[in-house]
């Protein structure tokens, strides 16, 4: 193993030894390299002469560039063309963090990692099953998840998801988690949770998200080891009162020195911003100082240096400027507002329309960009191809659920997309 892993280790172990027992062999083996070409061209910067770098030069020293790519980026040649460091840069780095406290108000001034930078949320798993997943381990997931995480995780990393059930009745199923939480103690916990939820737009009440914790810190007070990975992919897209509107990872991040909370976020869905590609990974646990945290984000940026090297500069530079921007908390107000409005329309639509639970009913939803029906005696994957040949309307079928994104459907087509899926059954179920 590299010396500088093994210094990284030792930080690890001595801050923390949970943390050290959670990391795969992967995480343990991985280092930020201090003292390589990075470091050489970081002591070479500012010099009359520095051929350390690998770019190339204007010959007035700034990056090589095409008019043809400037012309449409109004941003500083250094804030599109450069490499941005595998950390992140450091301002969107500081400026996430802010976000974090200012979205997050109980987490007043509990210790937490800076974000590192990743290429959006996906790679940010990833690099999550990366540093913690080893061959065999359980991944403690609810039955309805985000049908990516199959490609993610147990394909690469050889994991299996111990599935819970998702809903009972109107809400969480919480004993059915509690039954995989509180099974055995002393052993290594791998929890993922996505609240707002892809596919059902659920979001745990705050009773419910009392539980959820309560239940975490048992298993923890038994003596197991828990890595909790919140994916706050949708964070901010609640719609209704009485749900908990803080990501976990608030109570999580300094629950117990046996949970280590792992935020998984980023630009995409909560600045509109899915093809800019940037996402962030943020570590909590009880006890956790700068330096546990230092070595923990070297990992992250060591395993982010041999995947993609570092996440766009350019992508990073514009949300920059968007943040900056007095105008950024008023426009994403607005959109907010729109999902919402989408949202209410489809809550009205349910109510209004009870013929339509002869051949559809409702999975809890109050967030997000989704909402699942379950169907009565009609098959999903034929249901799907009727609608799109007949109706010219596209839905996801999977599990025997109907997805519908009503976060891309304009307000004024939704009546029409129910009154599809209802005619559709219909027909199918003559
Ligand atoms: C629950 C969930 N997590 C993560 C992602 C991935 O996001 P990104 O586009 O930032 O990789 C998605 C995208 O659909 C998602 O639904």
């Amino acid at each position: 193993m590299d010396k500088q892993a093994l210094e990284l280790n030792t930080i690890i172990q001595e801050k923390n030894a949970v943390v050290y027992e959670l990391l795969s062999e992967q995480g343990k083996m991985a280092f930020f390299p201090k003292c390589g070409i990075l470091s050489q061209a970081a002591q070479a910067n500012g010099k009359k002469i520095n051929a350390t770098m690998g770019i190339a030069t204007e010959d007035d020293g700034s990056p090589m560039r095409l008019d043809c790519l400037t012309t449409n980026i109004g941003l500083s040649p250094e804030k599109i063309f450069l490499y941005a460091p595998s950390f992140g840069k450091s301002d969107i780095r500081a400026k996430w963090q802010e976000f974090i406290y200012n979205k997050n108000p109980s987490l007043n001034n509990k210790t937490i990692s800076l974000p590192v930078v990743t290429n959006a949320l996906t790679h940010g798993l990833s690099i999550i099953g990366q540093m913690f997943f080893n061959k065999k381990d359980e991944v403690i997931i609810s039955n309805l998840y985000w049908e990516n995480y199959d490609l993610v995780f147990e394909q690469p990393f050889g994991v299996k998801f111990d599935l819970y059930s998702a809903f009972k009745g109107s809400g969480l199923d919480i004993l059915s988690f509690e039954k995989k939480m509180i099974n055995k103690s002393n052993e290594k916990k791998i929890v993922l949770l996505n609240f707002p939820n892809n596919p059902t737009g659920y979001t745990p009440t705050i009773e419910e998200a009392k539980a959820i914790i309560r239940i975490i810190k048992e298993s923890a007070e038994m003596g197991n080891k828990l890595i909790v990975i919140l994916d706050d992919a949708y964070f901010g897209l609640v719609y209704e009162k009485n749900i908990y509107k803080e990501s976990l990872f608030t109570e999580l991040a300094d629950l117990h020195q046996n949970v280590l909370a792992v935020k998984v976020d980023g630009a995409t869905k909560e600045d509109y911003a899915w093809g800019f590609r940037i996402g962030f990974i943020t570590y909590g646990i009880k006890g956790g100082d700068s330096d546990l945290y230092a070595a923990l984000e070297a990992k992250t940026a060591g395993l982010i240096r041999g995947s993609i090297s570092s996440a766009s500069n350019v992508a990073q530079s514009l949300l920059m400027n968007a943040y900056a921007n007095p105008k950024y908390i008023e426009q994403k107000q607005r959109k907010y507002e729109t999902l919402k409005s989408r949202y209410q329309v489809v809550v009205n639509i349910l109510e209004e329309h009870k013929e339509y639970s002869k051949y559809f009913k409702p999975l809890p939803f109050n967030s997000g960009y989704f909402m699942c029906v379950e169907l009565v005696d009609v098959d999903c994957e034929e249901l799907r191809k009727l609608l799109l040949t007949e109706y010219s309307t596209g839905v996801i079928c999977f599990g025997g659920v109907i997805r519908l994104a009503f976060s891309a459907i304009q307000k004024e087509l939704i009546p029409e997309l129910f009154e599809n899926l209802y005619d559709a059954c219909k027909k199918l179920a003559s």
